[in-house]
């Protein structure tokens, strides 16, 4: 029997009370005068008055619990040839201190912004602990963005400072961090002080006097003159990290998350959803640069007394599709997160799951997966060979936590292939139609969440409330729109149909067609473009563009689409996975010069679709589906 609705009565009865007893699960420094102050900030602040410390509560007070000697973080790096480091709570807390007395040693006091640029090391993890620790805010942003996205943080987040590492590593490339670190400070307008750059021997970065610091050299001096920093109390509604996400213009949204109802929110999701008690193994098989990384692999897993998985490497070719179950074999991992594009990429190589059968999967327990929509026929693969619950959940970066799950450690509900299950206790969902009325079972609209907002989502974006009003406040007066679309059952199991805006969904990577098309726009022989994402059988979405050469133009068109190509790898990064752009005569637009994506792409996907009764051009259409159907591109054709 699942406790789900009686837990959740319990929420919507008393949701202070329920929050209250929530926090009883942290160490507080000065106890919350107030839950919820409905009063303070845009839609009301939770734990007003509280004074904590996130590292505290990831570390410390596991130490002093005697945890000391128990794995807190086990990194597993096959992309290396086979890297392997354990770090007990113990060591993490000296590796942590150190590095934030280093933080401190150079400059870097409470409120102060550092953005970490780096790959999948223990060293990222250490470094984010390490602000929490002194009440830095930490920006992380993911190795696969470029330099041009990264000045674009730098600029908005300002930071004092810049963690990063010499190189990342991808399957059949060593991708150098430090020319990109370069190019993005010259970029930007906002120039930090200073970097710190952890060496890897792939690699080995040239240090600039003055301004570059080698992280071995400073820990060593630290460990020499034997700094350690305590932790620094801050405000349970101070910030304890910024993470930027794509909105609908090349400008991210910088997304904030607080200290102290971030840590009761994830506490309390870890034994209540994933069923997960201190001293298990929990792996989050995404990347720290994502949110799934910051709640997963770092934040929720610690705060619980977990050991998590650092893994550095691929679903398949590091060196086989078997690795996953080798790493859950090999460390005793009993619940795994990652995203369906990782478990459709094993699929394709091992469909028979022969690999999973190398390995004693005893202790392994559940598979939870997010990111992006669930395909049935890959849950029911998943199943079939794991003989696991395999649980869909549905959240977003600026949420932190699912919005909806099927609660494994409330006790499972049945499940229902295609939905990503019932919301959870803090969120109150509902379905709106365009003027935000609440829609009946089964029918398709805007899926809000009635305000406030649970602990652990965003209070705001970075300066910007009126950013944060306007984006996810101002259309239903009294909610916060998700920004996807969908329905729930009669029995309260939502299904997410699609995103209402532009963002498409790359490999459980979340990208602004808006933006990209931004960098399609300043190719100087593009006259206007447009890009949309197509289904993809991998990665789940991919982007395409469609250009439209100015005038007079008379180059190649195969080469102007090349150099697009490179442009957005260049200004965006290789993570957009824009590999196909078209050019061609005229784009399809409505009478009012509103370019139809949703028409291609229906096209593209081989769905039913209208001819939109305010179409400039009819004929239009057929150029495109010609193009498409040039390129292979027509999905059934
Ligand atoms: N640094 C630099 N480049 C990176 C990078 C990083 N951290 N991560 C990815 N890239 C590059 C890749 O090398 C690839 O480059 P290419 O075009 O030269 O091949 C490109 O960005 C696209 O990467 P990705 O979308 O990850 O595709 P892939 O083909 O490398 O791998 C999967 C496909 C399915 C194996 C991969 O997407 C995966 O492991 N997904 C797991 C899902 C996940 O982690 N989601 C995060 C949210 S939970
Ligand atoms: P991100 O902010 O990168 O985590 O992306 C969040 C978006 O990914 C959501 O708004 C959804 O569009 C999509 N998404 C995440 N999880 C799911 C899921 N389980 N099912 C369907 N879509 C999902």
């Amino acid at each position: 029997m699942s406790r789900y609705h009686e837990v959740y009565a319990h929420w919507q009865d008393d949701p202070e009370g329920f929050w209250a007893e929530a926090a009883a699960g942290i160490d507080w420094f000065t106890p919350p005068r107030r839950v919820f102050d409905p009063a303070a900030g845009v839609y009301g602040r939770w734990f007003t008055g509280a004074e904590c410390n996130t590292c505290h509560n990831c570390i410390d007070r596991h130490v002093k619990a005697g945890r000391g000697d128990q794995p807190a973080l086990i990194y597993d790096s096959p992309i290396t040839g086979g890297t392997q480091r354990v770090i007990t709570y113990a060591e993490l807390l000296v590796e942590v201190s150190r590095f934030a007395a280093v933080l401190q040693g150079l400059g870097v006091g409470k409120g102060d912004r550092v953005v970490i640029y780096m790959p999948m090391v223990p060293e990222a993890v250490i470094a984010m602990l390490a602000c929490a620790r002194i009440g830095a805010v930490h920006s992380v942003v993911f190795g696969g963005f470029a330099a041009n996205e990264l000045a674009t943080r730098i600029d908005d987040a300002k930071p004092k400072l810049v963690v990063s590492a010499s190189c990342g590593i991808e399957p059949g490339r060593v991708i150098a961090y430090k020319p990109l670190l370069d190019e993005a400070i010259d970029i930007a307008s906002h120039k930090p002080q200073k970097t710190v750059i952890l060496q890897r021997e792939q690699v080995t970065a040239d240090l600039r006097d003055g301004r570059d610091f080698d992280w071995h050299e400073l820990m060593e001096a630290a460990k020499r003159d034997g700094m350690m920093a305590e932790c620094v109390p801050v405000a349970a509604t101070d910030p304890l990290y910024i993470l930027y996400t794509s909105g609908t213009t090349g400008q991210p949204k910088g997304v904030v998350r607080d200290n102290g109802g971030h840590m009761v929110a994830l506490n309390w999701t870890m034994e209540n959803i994933y069923g997960v008690k201190p001293g298990d193994v929990y792996w989050a098989a995404s990347d720290i640069g994502w949110v799934v990384g910051h709640s997963y692999i770092v934040y929720g897993p610690l705060l619980a007394g977990c050991a998590s998985i650092v893994f550095e490497g691929k679903p398949v070719g590091t060196p086989d599709a078997g690795v996953f179950w080798r790493v859950i074999a090999e460390h005793g991992v009993k619940v795994l997160f990652t995203a369906p594009t990782a478990f459709r990429a094993i699929k394709k190589e091992d469909p028979e799951g022969e690999l999973i059968r190398q390995y004693d999967l005893s202790g392994f327990k559940a598979l939870f997966l997010a990111g992006e929509r669930a395909d049935p026929d890959t849950v029911q693969w998943a199943e079939h060979h794991l003989r696991v619950p395999v649980i869909d959940h549905w959240w977003q970066t600026e949420t932190a936590w699912a919005i909806a799950a099927n609660p494994l450690g409330l006790g499972l509900l049945p499940s229902r292939y295609g939905s990503p299950g019932v919301p959870m206790p803090g969120y109150e969902v509902a379905i709106l139609d365009d003027a935000g009325q609440p829609l009946a079972a089964g029918e398709l609209g805007a899926i809000c969440i009635k305000l406030p907002l649970p602990p652990g989502c965003l209070p705001t974006l970075w300066r910007n409330d009126q950013r944060f009003r306007e984006s996810y406040l101002s259309r239903f007066p009294g909610y916060y729109e998700t920004a996807d679309a969908g329905f729930a059952d009669a029995d309260g199991y939502l299904f997410i149909m699609a995103r209402t805006d532009d963002i498409i969904n790359v490999a459980g990577h979340r990208l602004s067609t808006g933006g990209m098309e931004e960098v399609l726009a300043g190719h100087p022989d593009v006259a206007e473009c447009a890009v949309l994402g197509i289904a993809d059988d991998l990665k789940g979405q991919i982007p395409i563009g469609f250009i439209v050469l100015k005038a007079g133009v008379d180059r190649d068109p195969g080469g102007i689409e090349a150099e697009c190509v490179g442009r957005i790898r260049e200004k965006i990064g290789a993570v957009a996975s824009l590999k196909v752009v078209i050019t061609v005569a005229r784009l399809p637009k409505t009478r009012s010069g509103k370019i139809l994506r949703g028409t291609i792409r229906r096209i593209a996907d081989g769905e039913a679709w209208t001819m939109p009764a305010t179409i400039d051009d009819p004929a239009i259409l057929d150029e495109i589906t010609e193009a498409l159907r040039a390129r292979g591109l027509l999905r059934g054709a």
